[in-house]
């Protein structure tokens, strides 16, 4: 089976793999010619993808930035972004532009398989009439599913093939060419009866996630002010071994997905005059989480009597979750932006990234930075980094992570 791949990012890329390994041939596009050299010449350039997964894979992986050559195979699935606009609306840009590049060379018998999240309707009002301007027609000539991602980054005890994956199509025939393309690489896959339902499902497992992060994270909040460890009431809590599911409170979200998807649902909600209030509402309280950090962080400084102005303050991990390079509303850049027109020196430590232009910052090297600091912020907690030694050389630390709570030490103060 041939399968053509668009869009070779964080979804794009493993899924390419997965199938590849599974004996597939393997085209991927992407109009980004950087990443398209990059795997072409064997380097990875995610994190989950390591180097040593493209070699044996040889010629049936290959990247192109030609949508022509997506016509000899025979399924094609679109994994582009789907961000907000700058009105946090959902913006199709990315996606109506790939559909509108592969309806030029869409032929007969094809299957496209949407996998970028996106509100319910998306792959039928969208994206078909679009696939439609080739001249064929969806379900007969060609067919349309859509089949959400569930890929978390950094995760290992869950695979593509070990996580179960959701088909809808636009006919029962395209749904059932969609179970068994995926069949070919996923233990499991579970049908739905429209590619409405599975689109829907996706944003319901991500508004799940961010409904229980804003309540743990008011919990925190709350916590602060009645001075009870909030971490040790979220420990006793998940002992019960039935009805509470842990979630675990932070700086805030951050990421393509979860900051972003439940503004798709609440999109379309409005267009059917509905207003979804838990989700508006996880959103606000999570969207503040960074300034009530900015909050602690000024009062730790007034402790030891400084003022956030003229302090030097080391923010550890910028990504948005451990273990991962991805900045995409990250609330440590949030953090950081406000400390930096609070007057403050801000530095940081990641392995994982770099740079940040856009606060004009450059990883720091660990051991001096924490030398120089008056505070050390963990924002983000990857692990490479040695948290007692962090403790043990700043003068100050703060941790919105809760991974020194087995440290107990005089200078240490957690969300
Ligand atoms: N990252 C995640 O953890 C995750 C998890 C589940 C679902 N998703 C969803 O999957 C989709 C993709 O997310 P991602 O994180 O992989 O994004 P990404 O930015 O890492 O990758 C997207 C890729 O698409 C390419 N692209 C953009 N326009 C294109 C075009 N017209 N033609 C070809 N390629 C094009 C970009 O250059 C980029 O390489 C989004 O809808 C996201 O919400 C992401």
């Amino acid at each position: 089976m041939q399968i053509g791949i668009i869009g070779l990012g964080y979804v794009g890329l493993p899924l390419a793999v997965a199938f590849a390994e599974s004996g597939c041939e393997v085209v991927g596009l992407d109009v980004d010619q950087s990443k398209v050299e990059a795997l072409n010449g064997g380097r990875s350039y995610i994190e989950d993808v390591p180097d040593a997964a493209l070699e044996p894979l040889g010629e049936r992986l290959r990247a192109t930035t030609e949508y022509a050559e997506l016509a000899a195979c025979d399924a094609v699935i679109l994994c582009v972004p789907t961000p907000l606009s700058d009105s946090r609306e959902p913006d199709l840009t990315y996606l109506v532009e790939s559909a509108e590049a592969l309806a030029q060379v869409l032929r007969s018998g094809q299957l496209v398989v949407l996998e970028s999240t996106t509100y319910p309707g998306t792959t039928r009002d969208r994206l078909l009439p679009i696939l439609e301007t080739s001249g064929l027609t969806a379900g007969s000539d060609f067919h349309l599913a859509f089949s959400p991602e569930r890929i978390d980054p950094g995760r290992t005890d869950y695979t593509v093939k070990t996580t179960p994956k959701l088909v809808g199509g636009v006919t029962a025939a395209s749904t059932e060419r969609a179970r068994a393309l995926y069949a070919e690489i996923c233990d499991t896959v579970v049908v739905l009866s429209s590619p409405e339902a599975a689109e829907l499902s996706k944003l319901l497992e991500n508004i799940f996630r961010s409904v229980n992060i804003a309540l743990v994270n008011e919990l925190a909040q709350l916590c602060d002010r009645l001075e009870i460890d909030v971490w040790e009431v979220i420990d006793a809590a998940s002992s019960k071994p039935f009805g509470f599911m842990r979630f675990d409170p932070g700086p805030g979200m951050g990421g393509h997905c979860l900051p972003v998807d439940p503004f798709y649902l609440a999109f379309k909600a409005r267009q059917h005059d509905f207003y979804p209030e838990f989700i508006e509402l996880a959103g606000k309280v999570n969207q503040a989480q960074p300034s009530f950090c900015v909050e602690r962080i000024e009062r730790a400084l007034n402790s030891i009597r400084k003022p956030v102005n003229g302090s030097r303050i080391l923010i550890l991990g910028v990504s948005y979750k451990g273990g991962v390079g991805d900045t995409r509303e990250s609330p440590a850049l949030k953090i950081i932006g406000r400390l930096q027109d609070l007057g403050a020196e801000v530095s940081y430590h990641d392995s994982f990234v770099p740079e940040l232009p856009g606060h004009g910052l450059a990883n720091a090297e660990l051991e001096q930075a924490l030398r120089e600091a008056d505070l050390a912020a963990i924002v983000t907690a990857h692990p490479d980094v040695d948290y007692e030694q962090v403790v043990a050389r700043a003068p100050l630390v703060i941790d919105f992570r809760g991974v020194t709570r087995e440290i107990e030490a005089d200078n240490l103060l957690r969300l």
